[in-house]
């Protein structure tokens, strides 16, 4: 089977995820990263020593597909440049919903006159989270959305966590509900053979966490966890006043680099049958 070949374009911390992603996968090609001048003339350090380094596009011969991770503010000139040699992109910049539908608007002649695709807003947020969002929309239509950023570290209660039986490590973020009420999110990682449950159970029974909304989560690695530092809790609590009270939560931590090239990555597959135009990725999924 014919690989889908792609090119980085950018490398910064977006680019490196994309490139490890990329070469991770067996259905795909790294043919090559496009640096800027000053950058382009310095071979790749390990892991990615043996990845061609361009100083243009048409130097890496034909693509699939080119994964645009340059800062945001040069996106669209990029981008544009990229479709003008026939290329199909796919880009995250990190902008709001307004910003994204101006990146479509500059980018959709373009991209149609010269019959290739651009996939738009395929990253973290615009991207996954966005199609999350829309999801809980739909599924809860009347009610209200609620997302919070790095939730706060309880000391307190981390120690606390911490001193309960078959817990190795633990970090305890809180934040407030809609109803003003304390949450507890108590991130655990277990000496090996404890039980999650019986783990859970003692942490909600420690006076400390009374009467508290608290919920545990197991964790492969308390210390990356806190290394990574990007957290999310999204939630949506339906408001119709009739029935059950429909609501839904999403909690994560996460490195929201990696998740984007995932993203891109995963958006990049399709563009061979993609049809011409720029295409937003929450739109497409
Ligand atoms: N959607 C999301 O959730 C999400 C998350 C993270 C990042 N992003 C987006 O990803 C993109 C890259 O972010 P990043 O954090 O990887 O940035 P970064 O670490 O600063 O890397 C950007 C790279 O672009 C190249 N570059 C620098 N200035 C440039 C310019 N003026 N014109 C063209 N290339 C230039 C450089 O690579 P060389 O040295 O190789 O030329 C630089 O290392 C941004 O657009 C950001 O908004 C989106």
């Amino acid at each position: 089977m014919k690989r889908t070949r792609l090119a980085v374009v950018g490398f910064g911390r977006l680019g490196r995820a994309c490139a490890e992603t990329i070469l991770a996968d067996a259905d795909l090609e790294l043919a090559g990263v496009v640096r800027r001048p000053e950058a382009a003339s310095r071979p790749l350090a390990r892991p990615f020593a043996a990845v061609p380094v361009a100083g243009h596009i048409t130097e890496l011969g034909p693509l699939d597909g080119a994964l645009v991770c340059v800062p945001t503010e040069a996106v669209v000139g990029v981008a544009r440049e990229l479709l003008q040699h026939k290329v199909p992109i796919v880009e995250c910049a990190a902008v709001d919903e307004a910003g994204l539908r101006r990146n479509q608007e500059a980018l959709h002649a373009i991209a149609l006159d010269r019959r290739v695709a651009a996939i738009l807003g395929a990253g973290w947020a615009p991207g996954a989270l966005t199609v999350f969002q829309n999801l809980f929309r739909l599924l809860i239509p009347k009610g209200e959305t609620e997302i919070t950023y790095r939730p706060g570290v309880s000391l307190h209660h981390s120690a606390a966590a911490r001193e309960v039986e078959g817990v190795r490590d633990a970090l305890c973020a809180e934040l407030r509900g809609e109803s003003g009420r304390l949450q507890r999110y108590v991130y655990v990682e277990m000496e090996p053979g404890a039980d999650p449950t019986r783990v859970s159970e003692a942490i909600a029974a420690d006076p400390l966490f009374l009467g508290e909304e608290t919920r545990v989560f197991p964790v492969e690695s308390v210390a990356s966890l806190e290394q990574e530092g990007h957290g999310i809790v999204l939630s949506r609590r339906g408001t119709s006043g009739r029935g059950i009270h429909d609501s839904l939560l999403l909690e994560g931590r996460f490195d929201a680099h990696a998740f984007s090239a995932r993203v891109m990555v995963d958006a990049a597959r399709g563009l061979p049958g993609r049809r011409p135009g720029a295409h937003l990725y929450s739109v497409l999924v």
